[in-house]
C-alpha cells in the first residue's frame, strides 16, 4: 500500500492539472452536448460541474430555494474538496447554470441526468418517490431524441419502470430513452474520482442513447477509461454488487483485526501481505470502527431485500451488516477496558464524520459508538475539523469543541474515530499533559504506536496485537 500522505499529494497534483486545463485543450474536434442535471446534491453537483468542465453546456435543476440561492452565489452546502472552485469556474465560463424550473430546463437538452435522492424506506427497500415524481413531470415532456439518465443508485428494474412512466402522456410521440449510468464516486475524493474513474458503466436498450452518453464522457477523459456498455438491469446490479463487495472486504478486515488482537498478531502486516496478491488487492483493507456513510448500509439493505424477494437470500450480505454493528461494540469495549470504567468517565472523541475529508455524518460509526458511551455513564466531548456543524443534529448530548486540545482537558481517554490527517500532526506531549489519564484508542490505526507511547500514552489500535 502506498503511504497515505504520498498518495494524497500525488492525487492532488494530478487533479490540479486536470482542473486547470480548459476543455478546449482536452476535447479535440468532438462537440459538447446540452445536459440537464436534476438534483443539486452531492452526486448531481459533482456530475454537473464535471460535465461542464468537459466542455458540455450544463443546467442543474435544484428545487430547494435555499440550496438554489447558495449555488447561485457559488457556495455549496457541504464540504467536498475542490468542488466549490470547480463550480465557480464553470459558472464564470457560462458552461454551468442553476435553475428551479425542471420542465423549462429539460427543453432542448440531449441528456437529462437524474440525481435525486433514493433513500431507504421503512421496510429497508428503496424509496423511489422523488425519482417517480420527476419521471411523472417529464412524461410527455422528455421525448424521442432525448435521453433520461439514471445517475442515482436505483434498484434492479427501475430503468424499465421509469421507461414505463415516460410512456404515459406521450400524446402519440415516442418517449425519451432511459439509460443507467451508476456513480462510483467516493465522498471526499469525488472531484478526483470524476476525472479519474476506474470504469464508466452505461446500461440501456437503445444503442444510440448509450453511445451519446459514452461520448459525453469521452469528450472529457484525458486518459483511456474502460466504458462498460450493457442493459439497464445489469448496470443497476453492478452498482449494488460493487458496494456490497466493498463492505464485505472492509467487514472481513475488521473481523480479522479483532482476531489478530486476541492472538497478538499485527493485522497491518497481514493486510499488507494479503494486498500484494492482485487477486485480493491492497485497497479497502484498513480496519476501523465500522464502515458508514450515506450509501453502504442503504445499498446493502436494498440488495439483501431484492435477494430475499426472489427467494435467494444473500447470506454473506446479512453477515456483513451484522458484523458492522458488532464493530461498534468492539470499539466501545476497547474504550471501557483502557479507561477502567465508563461510569463518570470523560471521553474525548477526535473525528465524527464517517470518514476523513467530508463533513458527512450520515451513518457515521461515531453515532452508535458515542451513544453507547453515553448510555454507560460517560460524558463525551468531541471535535471534528468539518463535521461539528452537522454533529449537533445527530448527537445533541455531546459537547462540541473547537480544537483537539479542548477535548483533551481532564479526559480519561482520547478516541480517534475519523482518520483526519491533521490528527497526525497534534502535539501529543501537550495532549497527554492536559489529560486526566493519557489513554488512547485509535480506531483508525492513524498514529504510530511507538511515537504516541513515547509521549506517555497508554495506546491501543485496531488489531495491532
Ligand atoms: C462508497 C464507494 O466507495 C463509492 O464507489 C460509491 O460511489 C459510494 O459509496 C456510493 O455508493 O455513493 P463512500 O461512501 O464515499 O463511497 O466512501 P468509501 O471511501 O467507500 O468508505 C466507506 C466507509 O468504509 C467509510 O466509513 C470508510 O471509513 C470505511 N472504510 C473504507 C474502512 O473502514 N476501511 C477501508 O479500508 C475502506
Amino acid at each position: 500500500m502506498r503511504p497515505r500522505k504520498e498518495l494524497q499529494e500525488h492525487i492532488s497534483d494530478r487533479l490540479k492539472q486536470q482542473i486547470a486545463g480548459s476543455p478546449e485543450t482536452t476535447s479535440g474536434p468532438m462537440v459538447g452536448v446540452n445536459i440537464c442535471v436534476v438534483g443539486g446534491g452531492f452526486v448531481g453537483l459533482v456530475a454537473a460541474a464535471g460535465f461542464a468542465q468537459f466542455g458540455h453546456s450544463v443546467v442543474c435543476v435544484e428545487k430547494n430555494p435555499q440550496r438554489l440561492k447558495m449555488l447561485r452565489e457559488g457556495r455549496i452546502p457541504f464540504y467536498e474538496k475542490d468542488l466549490e472552485s470547480l463550480i465557480r469556474k464553470n459558472v464564470e465560463c457560462r458552461r454551468l447554470s442553476f435553475s428551479d424550473d425542471l420542465v423549462g430546463s429539460v427543453e432542448g437538452q440531449q441528456a437529462i441526468f437524474l440525481a435525486v435522492g433514493t433513500p431507504s424506506s421503512e421496510t429497508g427497500r428503496t424509496d423511489l418517490t422523488a425519482l417517480e415524481e420527476v419521471a411523472n413531470l417529464l412524461s410527455g415532456v422528455a421525448v424521442e431524441g432525448q435521453i433520461i439518465v439514471l445517475k442515482s443508485t436505483v434498484p434492479v428494474g427501475t430503468g424499465a419502470h421509469v421507461q414505463e412512466i415516460l410512456r404515459q402522456n406521450t400524446n402519440g410521440t415516442k418517449p425519451a430513452a432511459v439509460v443507467n449510468n451508476p456513480e462510483f464516486l467516493r465522498e471526499g475524493n469525488a472531484v478526483y474520482d470524476f476525472f479519474n474513474p476506474q470504469r464508466i458503466v452505461i446500461g440501456g436498450s437503445s444503442s444510440e442513447a448509450v453511445e451519446i452518453i459514452a461520448h459525453i464522457f469521452r469528450l472529457g477523459m484525458t486518459h483511456p477509461v474502460p466504458i462498460v456498455t450493457t442493459n439497464n438491469e445489469t448496470a443497476e446490479m453492478i452498482k449494488y454488487a460493487s458496494n456490497a463487495f466493498l463492505t464485505t472486504k472492509v467487514g472481513f478486515i475488521n473481523e480479522l483485526a479483532g482476531l489478530c488482537d486476541k492472538v497478538s498478531v499485527n493485522v497491518l502486516e497481514v493486510a499488507r501481505a494479503m494486498g500484494l496478491d492482485p487477486r485480493i488487492g491492497g485497497e479497502f483493507l484498513e480496519p476501523g470502527p465500522g464502515w458508514g456513510g450515506s450509501c453502504f448500509r442503504k445499498d446493502l439493505t436494498e440488495f439483501a431485500g431484492l435477494a430475499r424477494s426472489v427467494d435467494h437470500p444473500m447470506l454473506i450480505t446479512g453477515a456483513v451488516l451484522k458484523a458492522n454493528r458488532c464493530q461498534h461494540q468492539i470499539v466501545v469495549d476497547k474504550i471501557e477496558r483502557i479507561s477502567g470504567s465508563l461510569e463518570n468517565a470523560r471521553i474525548g472523541v477526535l473525528g465524527l464524520s464517517f470518514k476523513a475529508d467530508t463533513s458527512d455524518m450520515r451513518d457515521s460509526p461515531a453515532i452508535p459508538i458515542i451513544r453507547q458511551l453515553l448510555e454507560k455513564g460517560a460524558s463525551v466531548i468531541a471535535y471534528d475539523p468539518k463535521a461539528n456543524g452537522e454533529a449537533a443534529a445527530f448527537l445533541p448530548d455531546v459537547e462540541l469543541a473547537e480544537t483537539a486540545y479542548d477535548i483533551a482537558k481532564d479526559a480519561d481517554c482520547l478516541v480517534i474515530l475519523t482518520e483526519w490527517q491533521e490528527f497526525q500532526l497534534l502535539d501529543f506531549k501537550r495532549l497527554a499533559d492536559l489529560m486526566n489519564s493519557p489513554n488512547m484508542v485509535d480506531a483508525r490505526n492513524l498514529l504510530t504506536p511507538e511515537m504516541v507511547r513515547r509521549y506517555g500514552f497508554n495506546y491501543t489500535g485496531m488489531g495491532q496485537g
